[in-house]
C-alpha cells in the first residue's frame, strides 16, 4: 500500500499533489493557447445543439455539483446561455420542465452515481440532449450520455474528491471558451487570453501546493474549532462549498459555505472569537467587497484564515493568517484557490487522527438513493 501511495501518507495527499500532472493531462491534446485552438471531439459533434440551447441544466452530486455551480457563472458569462444547477437527487423526483432540445451537463467522477444516472435517463425520456462528464472510462454515466469528455485524472481513491474536481473545471472551462468563441459571445482577444490562462494553470498548482507546510501549521492551530464558516464571492463563491464540505468530510467539525455578502443573514449571528472563517479572497473583481466582508468578521472578533493572490498586502494585514496563491484570471483562478481548501481539511484530519482516506459514513460513489 506504501508503494500505491506513492511515498505520501495518504491516497488523499498523493491526489492533492497529483493535480500540476492531471489538469496537465486533460488540457494537452485539448487546449492550444499557441495556435488558439480548443480540440474536444464530443463539443465539436454536438456544437449546433449547445449553440441553439436555449437553457443547459447541470446535473450533479456532492463535489461534482460545485464543479456545476461554477462552470453555471463561466458559462453564462461567456456564452451567455442560461444555465441551471440542480442536485440529482432533487431533480429525479420533481417534475422539472424539459424541453426538446434542452442540453443537460452531468457531472460524476465515478460515473455510477445513482441519482445522477436515474437523473440522465429521465431527462432523457423528455428529450433532452445529454453531455456527460466523467472520469471513470466506460461507467454507467459514460454509457447513458449521448456525448461528453472525460476528465483523465486517473483513478481517484480517496473518498474525497481532489483531483477529479480540478479535471472537472478545466473540462468545464475548455466547452466554456469553445462554446462562447463558436456562438460569437467571446471575443477573439478575450478568447485568446482566456485560453493562456487555462494553459498555464498546471504550471501554477506547484506554488499552491508549496503552501503545504504553512497550511500543516495551521492545521495544528485551528484543529479544535467547533465550526468553520467559508466565504467567497463570484467565482470563489463554489469553492467556498468546496472547501466547507471538504472539511465535514476529513475533519467532522461542522462548516459551512456561504456567499460572502449572504453571511449577514444569517451565518454573522455565528461569528465570535472562536469561529475561524476562511475567506476566498483571491484578487478578482469582487475583491473591495470582499475586503468589506473580512472587516465586518473582524469587527467581531472572528478569525479571519484569506487564500489571497500573492502580493495582497491588504488583506495580509487584516487578516490572521493568509495562504497564497498564484495570480490567474478569476474565471481559472478557482482551479488554484481550492487547492488550499484541500490541503487544509487534509492536515485538519490528519491532526485529529481521522482516517482521511476512509471517513465515517461516505462512499466513493454512492450507488444506492
Ligand atoms: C460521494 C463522494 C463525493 C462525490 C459524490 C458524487 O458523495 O464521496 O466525493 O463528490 O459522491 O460522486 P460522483 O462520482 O458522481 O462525482
Amino acid at each position: 500500500a506504501a508503494i500505491e501511495k506513492g511515498g505520501y501518507d495518504h491516497f488523499m495527499l498523493k491526489e492533492i499533489f497529483e493535480q500540476p500532472s492531471t489538469v496537465f493531462d486533460c488540457l494537452r491534446g485539448r487546449v492550444d493557447a499557441a495556435n488558439g485552438t480548443i480540440t474536444m471531439a464530443g463539443v465539436e459533434a454536438n456544437i449546433e445543439q449547445l449553440k441553439n440551447a436555449q437553457r443547459i441544466l447541470i446535473i450533479a452530486c456532492g463535489t461534482s455539483w460545485h464543479a456545476g455551480l461554477l462552470a453555471e457563472y463561466i458559462i453564462e458569462e461567456l456564452c451567455r446561455t442560461p444555465v441551471e444547477v440542480e442536485y440529482a437527487s432533487e431533480f429525479r423526483y420533481r417534475n422539472p420542465v424539459i424541453h426538446k432540445g434542452d442540453v443537460i451537463i452531468a457531472i460524476s467522477q465515478s460515473g455510477e452515481t445513482a441519482d445522477t444516472l436515474v437523473a440522465i435517463e429521465k431527462a432523457k425520456e423528455q428529450g433532452a440532449i445529454i453531455f456527460g462528464i466523467v472520469n471513470v472510462v466506460g461507467s454507467s454515466i459514460a454509457r447513458a450520455s449521448h456525448a461528453g469528455a472525460y476528465t483523465h485524472a486517473g483513478p481517484e481513491i480517496g473518498v474525497a474528491s481532489t483531483k477529479a474536481f480540478t479535471a472537472q473545471l478545466a473540462v468545464l472551462a475548455i466547452i466554456a471558451l469553445k462554446l462562447g468563441y463558436e456562438k460569437g459571445t467571446l471575443d477573439n482577444k478575450r478568447f485568446l487570453h482566456l485560453l493562456n490562462e487555462l494553459e498555464a494553470i498546471p504550471e501554477k498548482i506547484p506554488a499552491a501546493l508549496n503552501q503545504a507546510e504553512a497550511i500543516k501549521q495551521l492545521a495544528y492551530k485551528y484543529k479544535d474549532a467547533r465550526d468553520f464558516l467559508y466565504l467567497g464571492r463570484g467565482y470563489n463563491f463554489p469553492i467556498a462549498l468546496e472547501g466547507a464540505l471538504k472539511l465535514k468530510e476529513i475533519s467532522y467539525i461542522h462548516a459551512e459555505g456561504y456567499p460572502a455578502a449572504e453571511m449577514k443573514h444569517g451565518p454573522i449571528a455565528l461569528v465570535d472569537e472562536n469561529l475561524p472563517v476562511v475567506f476566498i479572497a483571491t484578487r478578482d473583481s469582487y475583491h473591495e467587497k470582499i475586503i468589506s466582508n473580512i472587516q465586518e468578521i473582524k469587527a467581531r472578533k472572528g478569525k479571519v484564515i484569506a487564500v489571497i493572490t500573492e502580493g495582497d498586502d491588504v488583506i495580509t494585514q487584516m487578516a490572521d493568517d493568509v495562504i497564497v496563491v498564484p495570480a490567474a484570471d478569476e474565471l481559472v483562478a478557482p482551479m488554484l484557490s481550492v487547492i488550499p481548501m484541500q490541503l487544509l481539511a487534509y492536515y485538519i484530519g490528519v491532526a485529529k487522527g481521522l482516517d482521511v482516506d476512509k471517513p465515517r459514513n461516505l462512499a466513493k460513489s454512492v450507488t444506492v438513493e
